[in-house]
Parts: structure tokens; sequence; C-alpha cells
């Protein structure tokens, strides 16, 4: 098995006034190279928290995490933005992107800001499977919830991440619309070779996924 990402023990708790929330109790996970994951379980049983410890947007409080061997709990914060803009992409809920800057900056912001350039080959094959060719003008505003997320889409897969995590990422899109980009999601992550994580409450979803996690009180089941 070629493993592209590891979670061994990893937990982490958050302090609140009240004392302590054990978040994650105990995460161990191997995830292989190149196939799609989906984590489900119920609100408040850590999906997100894990989410964000598995792309290193947190850290966990005590276990660790390594992307092809290499742990990197422990970088700087600095260090650990470098290392996020070259092997991890993220689609969320909210979309996320920048309100003042049109589609084509912002799908290849994350490129820009590692000092990359767009492939333009790559790039005219990554929105035409998207269907944002004819957008690349317009900004954020002017596009519907769906064509927001596949721009959200374009611009994880753009940047040749080896891993794309999404949290809930057809959240807030009615049920087809989620489903049609929930399926080019999948689609473009398996033909650009990239592993995919994807936090959902939609078991239609789930079981699309090559891999189901179960995540409940903290811990995988
Ligand atoms: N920043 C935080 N501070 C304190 N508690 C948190 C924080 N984030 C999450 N939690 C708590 O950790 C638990 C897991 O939350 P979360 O990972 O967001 O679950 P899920 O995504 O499955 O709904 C919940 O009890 C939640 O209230
Ligand atoms: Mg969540």
């Amino acid at each position: 098995m070629d493993i592209i990402l590891s979670a061994k023990d990893v937990t982490r708790t958050y302090k609140v006034s009240s004392g302590q929330v054990e978040a994650l109790r105990g995460v161990s996970y191997d995830f292989e190279n190149g196939l799609f994951y989906a984590v489900i379980g119920r609100s408040g049983s850590g999906k997100s928290t894990l989410l964000h410890i598995l792309s290193g947007l947190d850290r966990p409080t005590s276990g660790s995490v390594e992307v092809n061997g290499t742990d990197f709990t422990r970088y700087s914060d600095t260090k650990m933005a470098i290392f996020r803009r070259r092997h991890m992409g993220f689609v969320f809920q909210q979309y996320n992107l920048l309100d003042d800057y049109n589609v084509l900056t912002n799908i290849t912001m994350p490129l820009t800001l590692d000092g990359r350039r767009a492939d333009q080959d790559y790039l005219q094959e990554v929105t035409g499977m998207l269907g944002l060719s004819d957008k690349l003008a317009k900004y954020p505003s002017e596009l519907s919830g769906g064509e927001q997320q596949r721009c959200a889409i374009a611009r994880s897969v753009l940047a040749k991440p080896h891993i794309i995590f999404a949290d809930e990422p057809t959240g807030n899109l009615d049920k087809k619309v989620g489903e049609d980009t929930m399926g080019l999601l999948r689609d473009s992550a398996r033909r650009f070779g990239q592993t995919l994580i994807v936090v959902t409450h939609d078991l239609d979803i789930a079981r699309k996924a090559d891999q189901v996690i179960h995540i409940e009180d903290g811990k995988i089941i």
C-alpha cells in the first residue's frame, strides 16, 4: 500500500471555561494515495477537528500526522503555511472566494501566493472540466452557489496538491446541485491523482467513497 497521510494516536483537547473538551480521543488512520475518503458522524463528533489536524490548519494536543512519512505537526506557523500550500488543497462549505477578484485570479491565488504560475494547458483542462471556461472574468457575486463552489474546486485542484480536504462542501447547495458538484470534485481529484478527504452529512455522497470513516465521540468506530 502507498500511504500518503497517516494519523498516529491523535488527540485534541480544547480548553473551555467549564474545563476541557476532548474533541479527538486517540485517532490513528492510514490514508492510501489516490483514494476518496468520506468522514461521517453526528454533529459535534469531531469531524472538523480531525480534518483541520490532518490538513495542518490545527495541531494535535498529542500524537502526530505524517505526509509521505514527514511529521509536520511541530513545524513553525510559517513553515506549516508553506507546507499546506505545497501539499494540501481546501474546499469549504462557505467557498471562501475573494469578492474583489475575478474567477481567474481567485483560482490561481494559491499558486500566486506560492510564487508559481498556472500551467496554461492544465488551467484550460481543469476549468473546462468544471464548466468555468467562460466564467474566468466574472466576479464571485455574479455566480450561482454551485458555480462558486466549482471555482473553489478549481482553486484546490490547480495547485496540484497531494491531498484535497473538503468540509461539508455541499452544505450550502441544494441536493441536486450538491451531488453534481461533489461528482465533479470526485472526478477531478481522481483524474489528477489527488487523495480526497470529504466530511459530509450526505450518505448518498459517502456511499460513493472508496472508504468511509465513521467518527463518534472523538474516535473512529
Ligand atoms: N474552538 C473550539 N473550542 C472549544 N470547543 C470546540 C472548538 N471546536 C470544536 N469544539 C468542540 O469539539 C467537539 C468536536 O467539534 P467538531 O470537530 O467541530 O465536530 P463536527 O465537525 O463533527 O460537528 C464539539 O464538542 C465541539 O463543541
Ligand atoms: Mg464540522
